[in-house]
């Protein structure tokens, strides 16, 4: 929800494309589907902390003229092609609420190397103006106090010596759970680009439901009990099936960009086949920097149990 709100509060329409089946990024053909001449950006998170692929979005980017934001909000320190997440964009976000890889107990980052956006960011933190003068005194954009205080600055500033070390224990425990779960059948692998580092802010499984003899929260349950970390599924709709969405009820129970009728979207008619597939048979698995590679040995093991109970056949 936190990636569309903006857009919703800026009067733009989120129109979601579909996800990739490993890794539940976004389908850079799908989103090729969408584009339509009102198509202002496109946003990409980067799911659990794996990139998503920047190159081919980029591409879709400039061959239509549009801005591409990266919702780095779950992949603090993970790296795209080599390079740092958030760079192959022209937007940035990050959060730094408190579950994620680094905090500030609350509050977030928005980054852009471009001239057009930087400055812009920067009064969008401070009601419209500039304080360095810039816009002497006057307020050229409607924005709001979108800034976090200086103290959790501080704070923030201080995590980041230890993001490196944080992002890298994560990246191994991840990658050593997949090397230890490959070839177990019935399960897909959260799926990472090898020349990307994925900081697994959680691991992605997915359970062909015809593999297992089991439903998921059984095989949840019996994970639980192995002591995993798992819990089933993700967000229990997609976004745009929930109530808000579906009543169309953003300002007030009402939406005035389709009332206008500057919008044609009706989200009770969207249907993305894999997101929701996704959400019907994934499981999640909590890693984190504390975790030794004794514990993501015996985690590996404990799934790997779990799984051979429960397969068919
Ligand atoms: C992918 C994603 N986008 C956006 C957000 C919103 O971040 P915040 O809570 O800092 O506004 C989150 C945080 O939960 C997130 O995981």
């Amino acid at each position: 929800m936190g990636t569309v709100i903006g857009v919703i509060f800026q009067q733009g329409v989120p129109v979601f494309a579909d996800l990739k089946p490993a890794t539940g990024n976004l389908d850079p053909d799908d989103v090729a589907k969408k584009i339509t001449p009102k198509t202002k950006a496109i946003i990409a998170v980067h799911l659990g902390g794996n990139p998503a692929d920047m190159a081919a979005l980029r591409a879709l980017a400039d061959k239509h003229k549009l801005v591409l934001i990266e919702d780095c909000c779950q992949a603090w320190g993970a790296l795209d092609r080599g390079k740092p997440i958030g760079t192959a964009g022209h937007i940035a976000c990050f959060s730094l609420q408190q579950s994620k890889h680094i905090t500030t107990g609350d509050g977030g980052v928005v980054a852009s190397s471009d001239p057009k956006f930087g400055p812009l960011l920067q009064r969008f933190g401070d009601k419209g103006t500039d304080r360095g003068g810039a816009t002497g005194g006057l307020f050229h954009e409607f924005a709001t106090n979108y800034r976090i205080s200086e103290l959790q600055s501080a704070f923030g500033a201080a995590q980041l010596t230890r993001l490196e070390k944080i992002a890298s224990h994560r990246a191994k425990a991840g990658n050593l759970l997949t090397s230890r779960l490959t070839g177990l059948p019935g399960l897909t692998l959260h799926e990472v680009n090898s020349i990307d580092r994925c900081v697994y802010w959680f691991y992605l499984l997915r359970m062909k439901p015809e593999a297992f003899r089991c439903e998921r929260a059984e095989f949840v349950k019996a994970l639980a009990a192995e002591g995993i970390p798992a819990a089933a599924g993700y967000i229990p709709v997609p976004l745009y099936g929930n109530p808000v969405f579906q009543k169309h009820a953003f300002f007030a129970d009402r939406w005035p960009v389709k009332e206008l009728g500057l919008t044609e979207m009706d989200y009770t008619k969207v249907t993305l086949p894999e997101t929701e597939a996704i959400l019907r048979t994934c499981v999640r698995i909590q890693l984190n920097e504390a975790m030794t590679e004794e514990y993501v040995e015996a985690l590996a093991a404990g799934v790997t149990k779990v799984a051979r109970h429960y397969a068919v056949g």
